[in-house]
């Protein structure tokens, strides 16, 4: 059994009712005699059994199983030269912050050592509001169009009729929507099976805007890089583990920061001016692609260390809201896609999940003061005092501009006819993934990967759905899908046919 620590405080609370009176015995109901029916007068009863019967919330919809602690990001070097942001000014500001990480697809009990992906959330209080980096350990994503989100999650929960999971929904999605494969590349190497969440890296995926006073920006990509190095279980050790240990991920987490083994990371920018981005192979805009580093080399600005558990796990890290949508002066989003429909995403669902006053929660509320008209509300216990619930102008509050807003604004000028073709797969959608396996993969990782990924296609009943898999690793390497096709008794078959590149998947700033 695992044997997490358990930090051990004397409480010299006295035991009350929610309204603080005291209560003389925990376990006690009162009734009517030895053998007659309880008293409603025992307010101690109603109020233990109506609050137990109230205790759950939604668990996230995704990312529901997770792990954090906090800890603080420390500037190593200014990106001054690239943001106003005043957190990244000052070289030696260490700034707090909490890390929740994560597994995608199973339930808030499912096991963390699961084939998934793994979140990476980040909450940075900045004396400029709340910064939240939403990241995942992989530098890539399956999807470029939003739509698809919903209908590829969905593949990966539960039947609707048998209430089991299904290997063939999952690979049916996979082999009708070509542009994962770079993920799928990743995901069954065995980095799609970290060993703890303290050993793998972050990736923003998205592209940002980093701009200065003068208006004038860099897209970015950040990259969070694990100082411990990377660790990784391979698919047996991981099997294993999710069994005799499903919570290995929670665990060693928190028993590394317990025992001073601080776990950290070095973080680092990329960037690229809107000159090189409409210069540049693939669209910026396109989180299937990562911008190679030798042509974007990573810069390193600022280090994050974990050396606080929480103190309370639903307090501090259920309660937790994420969202990309939280950015500081000096970071704005880029016209991404999936990060436009992100930004809308979180934030209504943490309504949902934690209510309207969410960011009133002590985990979620900025360290610096919040001044707006948005008022009541469910369990509002900071409504802004005597201030107008309007923009009065008896009692103004001040308007601060960003320094570059007014520039900013007349930047981009985005036109066109509407379109929904954003998931179209070109040759350039199998490019990377086909560095990946023919040049960044070393003998025993080919040898795994085709292992993980038979292990889990030949539990697939419908042959169409394997067949169809097998045409897309074709379509990245002719070896790759047959060494698959072999492992797992299928005839060989050719690579899908995908249209060359061609201008209209490029990045252009004013269309
Ligand atoms: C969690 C939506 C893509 C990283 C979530 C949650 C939702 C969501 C609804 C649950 C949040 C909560 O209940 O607190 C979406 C949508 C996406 C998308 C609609 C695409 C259209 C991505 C991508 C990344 C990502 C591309 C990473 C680059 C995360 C992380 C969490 C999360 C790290 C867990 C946050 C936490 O620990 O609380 N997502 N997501 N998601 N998502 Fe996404």
């Amino acid at each position: 059994m695992p044997s997490a620590q358990v930090i051990q405080t004397k409480d010299d609370a006295i035991y009350t009712t929610s309204n603080g009176a005291p209560v003389k015995e925990p376990y006690a109901s009162q009734r009517v005699g030895f053998n007659g029916p309880l008293l409603l007068q025992d307010f101690h009863l109603i109020d233990l059994l109506a609050h137990f019967d109230r205790e759950r919330i939604p668990e996230r919809v995704v990312h529901a199983k997770g792990a954090g602690a906090h800890g603080y990001f420390e500037l190593t070097h200014s990106l001054s030269d690239i943001t106003s942001a005043k957190v990244f000014q000052t070289v030696g500001t260490k700034t707090p912050l909490t890390i929740r990480f994560s597994t995608v697809g199973g339930e808030s009990g499912s096991a963390d050592t699961a084939r998934d992906p793994r979140g990476f959330a980040i909450k940075i209080r900045t004396e400029e509001g709340n910064l939240d980096w939403v990241f995942n350990n992989t530098p890539v994503f399956f999807l470029r169009d939003p739509t698809k989100f919903p209908h590829f999650i969905h593949t990966q929960k539960r039947d609707p009729q048998t209430h089991l999971k299904d290997g063939d929904m999952f690979w049916d999605y996979l082999s009708q929507n070509p542009e994962s494969i770079h993920q799928v590349m990743h995901l069954f190497s065995d980095r799609g099976t970290p060993d703890g969440y303290h050993s793998m890296h972050g990736y923003s995926g998205h592209t940002f805007k980093y701009v200065k006073e003068d208006g004038s920006y860099v897209y970015t990509q950040i990259h969070v890089r694990v100082d411990q190095g990377v660790k990784v279980l391979d698919n047996q050790k991981a099997v294993e583990l999710a069994g005799s240990n499903p919570d290995y991920g929670v665990q060693s987490l928190f028993e590394a920061i317990e025992s001073k083994k601080y776990p950290s990371w070095t973080v680092y920018v990329q960037t690229m001016t809107p000159e090189q981005a409409e210069q540049f192979r693939y669209n910026v805009l396109d989180l299937t692609k990562v911008w190679p580093h030798k042509e974007f080399p990573l810069r390193p600005f600022g280090k994050i260390v974990l050396n606080e558990n929480p103190k309370n796990y639903f307090a501090d890290i259920e309660q937790a809201a994420f969202s990309p949508s939280h950015l500081v002066p000096g970071i704005e989003p880029s016209a991404d896609p999936v990060l436009q429909s992100r930004l809308f995403s979180y934030p209504d669902t943490h309504r949902h999940r934690l209510g309207v006053n969410y960011h009133q929660l002590p985990i979620n509320k900025p360290v610096v003061p919040v001044a707006n008209f948005q008022r009541d509300g469910p369990a509002n216990f900071d409504n802004q005092g005597f201030r107008p619930n309007y923009p009065s102008t008896l009692s103004p509050l001040q308007y601060k501009q960003r320094p570059y807003e007014a520039k900013w604004l007349k930047h981009e000028r985005w036109l066109g006819h509407a379109n929904h073709d954003l998931s179209e797969v070109t040759e350039l959608d199998f490019e990377q993934p086909r560095v990946l396996w023919q040049k960044v993969f070393s003998d025993t990782d080919r040898e795994h990967y085709v292992s993980n990924v038979s292990g889990s296609i030949k539990g697939v009943k419908n042959k169409e759905i394997i067949g169809r898999q097998l045409r897309v690793f074709a379509a990245v390497d002719q070896d790759l899908s047959n060494r698959i096709a072999k492992a797992v008794g299928h005839p060989t078959v050719k690579p899908l046919e995908v249209k060359p590149a061609h201008e209209a998947v490029r990045f252009k700033i004013n269309e």
